[in-house]
């Protein structure tokens, strides 16, 4: 099927319009993706027609209110091949998903059972795993990595014992785009009875995701990356995974009686949607996933890896340049970071934004992995379907400036 990013942009009404009024040349898409008119729509169409609490009226309205929510939940489950719409939990976004399971699970681990993580990943798929090392003295085993940043899986049964219990690893870095191997991992968490979680927030962004061929037991996503609202995420979570897990949160919703000596319990995934949900936001997503779902992903990805390889191009030939990360597109997003010596990532950044080009610079919330390839930050491009040559020329002449003005 033909693909136009054109065409594409024409779904995204903040590129629309700055297209009318000035260059934009968005390539911060890992951060957030821009948002598209589906998700806006449903949305609106919610807050204008519908808007009510949901799970708890019975009058008309509550019911509308109650339908799309559940509708959204079945937009979700198909997006990721779940295989109910009952495994669909909605969360304030990946770190909240993320925390959810390393409390709700990780609460019912003992000291000196062992969780697998890597140095590459985001802060939210570090930090609670740390904070609850602090909370039960579980043991936090870290994958090897390659020298480009890639897991290195060659010794896992060093890193599997039968202590291990859980395995929390990124589906693809939101530094490098690497994308992670995940069949020997789930192998190997699988020889020993651990449970396997992937951070999916940078590969939603780039097409459905299939969690029954991942074979893996909980995947955490943010909806602002996928093109929908911000606010709202998703933990999907295998039917029984799921289903064994004691609350996190407690609150209005996620009970099934409250007495004054014991309160039962909600199934899933109710059980974890404590309080009233992010109803709008929730909506909007189905809504974005939905249309998502009929996009030309191979023609996409197709396109978005030719302006990757574009930049890739462009950036080897410029003085000073070091790569953060691989320089192939080998199993890789375009997500692409880098270095130039003597010039720091956020001073770079301004003179980009000069060229009207948003990109992010720093550590991208990824210090670990900074700390691993000694840089304390990196400049980072992340290229979406709606982005075009032009915007990967408009970056590296703007680097060309960046490296007259500041070297
Ligand atoms: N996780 C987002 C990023 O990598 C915010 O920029």
């Amino acid at each position: 099927m033909n693909f136009s990013p054109a065409d594409w942009r024409e779904h995204f009404p903040l590129l629309e319009k700055f297209r009318a009024e000035s260059p934009l040349h968005y390539l911060d898409n890992a951060a957030t993706g821009q948002c598209c008119y589906a998700a806006m729509n449903a949305a609106t169409a919610f807050e204008t027609q519908s808007r009510a609490n949901v799970l708890r009226g019975t009058y008309r309205l509550a019911e509308r209110a109650d339908a799309a929510y559940e509708h959204a939940r079945h937009q979700v489950a198909a997006y990721l091949n779940a295989a109910s719409a009952d495994e669909i939990v909605f969360t304030s976004g990946t770190t909240a998903s993320i925390n959810l399971v390393a409390h709700a699970f990780g609460d019912m681990l003992q000291p000196g059972d062992e969780v697998v993580l890597s140095l590459v990943e985001h802060h939210s798929n570090f930090v609670p795993w740390q904070l609850l090392r602090e909370r039960r003295g579980v043991i936090l085993r870290l994958l090897p990595l390659a020298a480009d940043g890639r897991l290195d899986l060659s010794r896992l049964d060093e890193t599997f014992t039968p202590r291990c219990r859980l395995v929390a690893v990124t589906h693809a870095s939101n530094v490098t785009g690497a994308v992670s191997d995940i069949a020997p991992l789930v192998e190997a968490a699988r020889a020993v009875g651990a449970r396997v979680l992937l951070d999916g927030a940078q590969a939603v962004q780039h097409g459905p995701v299939d969690v029954a061929a991942l074979g893996i037991d909980f995947y955490a996503f943010s909806g602002h990356k996928a093109f929908g609202p911000t606010g709202v995420g998703v933990l999907w979570g295998r039917g029984k995974a799921l289903a064994a897990l004691p609350p996190f949160l407690g609150g209005g919703g996620m009970i099934e009686h409250v007495g004054v000596e014991r309160t039962t319990y909600a199934s899933p995934p109710r059980r974890f949607e404590a309080g009233t949900p992010p109803i709008a936001q929730a909506i909007g997503l189905g809504a974005a996933l939905d249309w998502l779902r009929e996009q030309p992903w191979a023609a996409m990805n197709a396109h978005t890896a030719r302006l990757a390889q574009r930049l890739l191009d462009g950036l080897a030939v410029l003085p000073g340049l070091t790569f953060v990360g691989p320089h192939d597109l080998r199993e890789r997003l375009p997500i692409v970071s880098f270095n130039f010596e003597g010039i720091h990532p956020h001073d770079a950044c301004q003179v980009l934004d000069e060229f009207g080009v948003a990109v992010r610079g720093g550590h991208h919330c990824a210090q670990p992995l900074m700390d691993y390839f000694k840089v304390q930050g990196a400049v980072r491009a992340s290229i979406a379907p709606y982005n075009d040559e032009a915007d990967i020329d408009a970056l590296l002449a703007g680097l060309k400036d960046a490296v007259r003005k500041l070297k």
